[in-house]
């Protein structure tokens, strides 16, 4: 009887390694990605009549209970039923992650019967003209959070001169309560590899890179055996897949600093200097890796292309909102009692992802707030939970979608706290190269220190500071850590004032 166990490196935190090995010896056991249900990891399942039924969250200590209910095909209490008709599968628009949980991650045949490289053949017998047409009409916009319009991206590289091109992945996923691109590269590794190939092929890039950053081993592990797997097969090397065109790549990996996300800064690291940020422009789609024209991608850009390139440009933008077309990957983390992920056509409200789909908070006390958008995203109050999820209508509220990270927060979160967290942590992984930033968020925290301690005349020089580095910093980092600090003040002034000091 086969048998499936997360190999995801949430599941194994949980004991999915010795559940695995516990049901080894008797049922053929798959080690595949997760479902995305965080909240019943280990997540086993067990194929009956050919549907998969699901039993979490399994304990190793259920091990010996659990073998007989599969083998005898009895009750258990961690029974779920069939996975794919839980409300939490059924409610998604998997497209990006349509294999993630479902296939054995390193298992070419699977990945085929499953749809897999469908579209690296339409991406060759279309060519690099259409490849890009097809991408642009698609509206796949930058899922790192930047959403800049992938189709322009590669259009600029191919028509950019240049010896040789290159793709480079950012995989340097550093947002807290981001995950989507760890579980892709756990989960379904080939999708991003054909990605990346269709992105070869499109720009005339002849060699790619996966940048991970240290703190995901499985899925540098996992990437090094996909990647083997694709020469083996000819999705990767000298003629792909006989197309004549070479392409080849590799995982590099980083050394731990945030800002190493940044395109530039990962860029310096990538080619072995200090992962500082350089001046834009030239932009890398011109001056990129070694100075040669690149395209620099996240995770979820490029493990997107392949659907879009077997099913259609059209098919993908014909979903979502406005200019946010096609799905996105949310991560709901933080105080809330279903975290996960969970991929959805854009323009689902906030509220409905934050209450039911995430079910509110795991404590049960009303939700304060929620961050969207990572440690430099902004706090969202409750009473905004109408606005529809997607780029501009988020930025319509003084927020960010960025990598579409969501944490959530109980009535007992202090946003003085959390405010003082975001320029700490600006403070912590700033570059260097600029004032506003490395001077900047120093003191961020001293002020809002001086606020904590009940100087509420600080107030107005925080948010001085905070234009400051909103306008005057060279990147994201400096820039963006304004809106986690504004928003909290904007939304919960009662949390600054009022600490305690006398007015001067
Ligand atoms: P950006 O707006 O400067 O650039 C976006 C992308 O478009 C870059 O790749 C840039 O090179 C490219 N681009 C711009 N003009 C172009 C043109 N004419 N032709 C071709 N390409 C062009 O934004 P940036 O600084 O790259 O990213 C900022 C975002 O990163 C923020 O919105 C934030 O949400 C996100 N972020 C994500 C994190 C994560 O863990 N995923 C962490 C921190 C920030
Ligand atoms: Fe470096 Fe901060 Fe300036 Fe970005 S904003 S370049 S991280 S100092």
């Amino acid at each position: 009887m086969r048998v499936w166990v997360p190999l995801d490196a949430a599941a194994r935190a949980l004991g999915a390694d010795e559940i695995a090995a516990g049901l080894a010896g008797e049922f053929d056991v798959t080690r595949n990605g997760t479902r995305g249900m965080i909240w019943l990891e280990p997540l086993v399942e067990v194929e009956r009549d050919g549907v998969r039924h699901g039993y979490g969250p399994v304990a190793p200590e259920d091990v010996p209970a659990l073998a007989e209910a599969i083998r005898s095909g009895a009750d258990h209490p961690l029974a779920l039923g069939p996975v794919d008709d839980l409300p939490w599968m059924k409610a998604q628009k998997r497209l990006t992650f349509a294999r993630v949980g479902v296939i054995d991650p390193l298992s070419l045949e699977e990945y085929q019967a499953h749809g897999g490289l469908l579209g690296l053949r339409r991406a060759i017998e279309a060519g690099p003209q259409a490849i890009v047409d097809e991408v642009t009409e698609s509206g796949l916009r930058g899922r790192g959070g930047a959403g800049f319009p992938t189709g322009i991206k590669w259009k600029t590289v191919a028509g950019a001169p240049g010896p040789r091109k290159y793709i480079v992945c950012n995989a340097d996923e550093g947002d807290s309560g981001s995950f989507a691109d760890r579980m892709l590269m756990e989960g379904d590794p080939l999708t991003l590899i054909e990605g990346m190939a269709i992105a070869g092929i499109a720009t005339g890039a002849t060699q790619g890179y996966v940048y991970i950053r240290s703190e995901y081993p499985d899925a540098i592990r996992i990437m090094d055996a996909a990647i083997v797997a694709a020469r083996q097969a000819g999705v990767l090397g000298a003629s792909v897949l006989g197309s004549g065109h070479a392409y080849d790549m590799e995982v590099r990996v980083g050394a731990g600093a945030y800002v190493c996300g940044e395109e530039t800064s990962l860029l310096n690291s990538l080619e072995g200097r200090r992962g500082t940020v350089r001046a834009k422009p030239p932009i890398p789609a011109l001056e990129g890796f070694l100075g040669r024209p690149t395209v620099v991608n996240n995770v979820i850009s490029l493990a997107s292309v392949p659907w879009i390139m077997a099913h259609g440009g059209a098919a993908y933008a014909a979903l979502g909102i406005g200019r946010s077309k096609g799905t996105i990957p949310i991560q709901i983390a933080g105080n809330v009692r279903h975290g996960g992920l969970f991929e959805a056509a854009f323009g689902m409200s906030l509220g409905e992802i934050v209450n039911e789909i995430g079910g509110g908070t795991a404590s049960g006390r009303p939700v304060k707030a929620v961050q969207v958008g990572g440690p430099l995203g902004a706090y969202i109050p409750p009473s905004e939970f109408d606005v529809p999820f997607g780029y501009e209508e988020l930025a319509g509220r003084e927020g960010l979608l960025g990598h579409a990270g969501i944490t959530v927060f109980d009535d007992s979160a202090d946003m003085l706290k959390l405010a003082r967290f975001a320029m700490e942590f600006c403070a912590v992984e700033s570059c260097g190269k600029c004032t506003p930033c490395r001077i900047g968020s120093v003191r961020g925290v001293e002020t809002i220190d001086r606020i904590a301690a009940g100087d509420v005349d600080a107030i107005p020089i925080l948010t001085d500071l905070c234009n400051t580095m909103k306008w005057g910093s060279l990147c994201a980092l400096g820039g963006f850590a304004p809106f986690p600090v504004m928003s909290a003040l904007t939304h919960f002034p009662d949390d600054f004032s009022g600490r305690g000091m006398p007015r001067k």
